[in-house]
């Protein structure tokens, strides 16, 4: 029997409790990425994007300093420029600062930071109108459609999207953003595992932290007892679906109880947390062509590692 705690656990958040009930009884056990940004995760994310060995941030934060005034200079005027999971503004800046926005919609789940993001920009760009969006970027999104709009969703985000699904969602953003819509994405290029694993196993273990931050998160808030030190971060190349894939593997036969659900570990079985796929050029091309884009242009850095595509 379960003990009282693993029962009476208190839960703060019913949507992690079915996720991980679904998840964990299924085989094999899965748990959703987008349970990694709680403070924590957030915090241990900021960290990962400054390590030595995950190039995808800096890379894409100088292409994008480099093509910003280009692509700005292609939208007229006054025009919308809404951003999909916009955790910061630090990106879009390279594109709000040519001053052809008049309107910025950032779209992401962590409300705390859209009104931090909300309250610099009326410091910094007082004439630009910020409309913050609260919620999931996978949801229908309300968008003001008075302007040409420009989305954007830099980061390689979409490629923790499985294929099927990141196909819709840049079909639903091909109605979001209007017929005269573009929409600029940052999307990782495929690359040798030699530099792959690295990027998410990291000499400094910040990306291990992260992994396990999931199962400290589960503790607080859906009342289970896991012990991080029963587990360990694992990051396999999958050539065959041309992704990363982080695993939490379990170092010993143990059990664990989920609102009172019995789940059992055998020693080396994994809780699959996340994917990360990565596109070739001519990938990523025809993926947005399945969901009607046609692509205007792309940039690739010098070292071939990230690209930044304009889809019309
Ligand atoms: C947010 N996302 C694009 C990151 C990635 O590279 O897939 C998440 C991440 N996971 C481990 N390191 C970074």
């Amino acid at each position: 029997m379960p003990d009282d705690h693993a029962v009476l656990g208190r839960v703060s958040n019913p949507e992690l409790l079915q996720a991980a009930l679904d998840g964990l009884t299924a085989c094999p056990k899965t748990l959703p990425p987008k349970f990694f940004y709680d403070e924590e995760g957030c915090r241990l994310f900021g960290l990962i994007t400054q390590l030595p060995e995950y190039y995808p941030t800096r890379t894409e934060m100088k292409l994008l300093a480099q093509i910003g005034p280009e692509v700005a200079s292609l939208m007229p005027q006054g025009a919308v420029l809404v951003e999909y999971g916009a955790s910061d503004e630090a990106k879009a800046l390279f594109l709000l600062n040519s001053g052809r926005f008049s309107r910025y919609v950032p779209i992401d789940v962590a409300v705390t930071s859209l009104r931090a993001l909300r309250a610099r920009l009326a410091a910094s760009h007082p004439a630009l109108d910020v409309q913050i969006r609260p919620g999931d970027f996978l949801s229908a999104v309300d968008i003001p459609r008075r302007a040409p709009i420009l989305g954007f969703f830099p980061g390689s985000t979409i490629g923790n999207l499985d294929r099927p699904v990141a196909q819709h969602f840049l079909a639903d953003a091909r109605v979001a953003l209007g017929t005269n819509g573009r929409f600029l994405i940052g999307v990782d290029l495929a690359k040798s595992p030699d530099i792959l694993i690295p990027a998410y196993d990291d000499a400094q273990a910040v990306t291990a932290a992260f992994n396990l931050n999931l199962l400290v998160r589960m503790n607080r808030e859906i009342g289970t007892r896991f012990n991080p030190d029963n587990f360990s971060h694992r990051a396999i190349w999958n050539g065959e679906k041309s992704r990363i894939e982080m695993h939490l593997v379990s170092r010993y036969t143990h059990i664990e109880y989920i609102s009172g659900e019995m789940v059992s570990f055998a020693p080396g079985e994994t809780i699959h947390t996340e994917n990360s796929h990565k596109y070739t050029q001519s990938e990523f091309i025809s993926l947005a062509a399945a969901a009607g884009w046609s692509t205007e242009r792309v940039w690739v850095d010098e070292n071939n590692l990230f690209a930044v595509y304009l889809l019309a």
